[in-house]
């Protein structure tokens, strides 16, 4: 991804989630996404422990990374992230985003992943405290706030999410790192996103199921 749209923070980012799309059409989900105007692609990788649901390899990734060239942001719904940076940054990951809940060591773990020339995110699941983010900044590119209990597209929304994204913008001086919205992003509920400080949106199947693309995302952006 180029960095300098990464930083712009007026900028809204808007990345469909290839969780939504049919498992047997995946590169006519990615070749609807770009077509529509996505900015990057978002990969849920799934191993059934973290998250109760399994998904994208990194075999997956790489054949993406072949035949699209929108930036790849992999969200790794993983215990023992540790293992799975290498395989995903090696299959072409552009940004690689891990979770608060499955680390002891969050701030090497996302040193480790910038250092490999990637951008490297921290997801926090509905029940997961924000508080210590401060002590990462300095190796932090993107905060993914998840609207839903994580491991499945269609979840309901948790009504809590656009304070949660507000206290990251207070917590968190540096406009370089964006603050991302996964799960139960749409129509209804991006307005308030943005307005807390959302400036990433994952949509899954609101995107998937929009009769047209374009417009779904470009309501999004606001
Ligand atoms: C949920 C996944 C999301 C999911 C979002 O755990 O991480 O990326 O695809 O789907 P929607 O937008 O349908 O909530
Ligand atoms: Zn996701």
């Amino acid at each position: 991804m180029d960095r300098t749209t990464w930083r712009d923070p007026k900028r809204v980012l808007v990345a469909p989630s290839m969780l939504s799309a049919d498992p047997l059409e995946v590169a006519r989900g990615m070749e609807r996404a770009r077509g529509a105007g996505a900015d990057l692609l978002h990969i849920d990788v799934m191993d059934g422990h973290f998250v109760p649901n399994l998904g994208f390899s990194p075999a997956d990734v790489r054949a993406l990374r072949a035949r699209c060239d929108l930036p790849l942001e992999v969200h790794l719904m993983v215990d023992h992230p540790e293992a799975f940076v290498p395989w995903f940054s090696d299959a072409g990951a552009d940004v690689l985003i891990v979770h608060r809940e499955t680390t002891h060591h969050p701030h090497r773990l996302l040193e480790e992943i910038g250092a490999r020339g990637i951008l490297a995110g921290l997801a926090f699941a509905p029940s997961t405290s924000v508080e210590d983010l401060p002590y990462v900044v300095d190796v932090l590119d993107l905060v993914m706030i998840m609207g839903v209990d994580p491991g499945f597209s269609g979840g309901s929304f948790v009504p809590s999410t656009p304070q949660k994204v507000a206290r990251v913008r207070r917590l968190i001086k540096s406009e370089g790192i964006r603050i991302g919205v996964d799960g139960g992003v749409g129509p209804t509920t991006a307005p308030e996103l943005r307005a807390a400080g959302a400036n990433l949106l994952v949509s899954g199947s609101h995107f998937f199921a929009a009769e047209h693309p374009a417009e779904a995302i470009a309501e999004l952006r606001g």
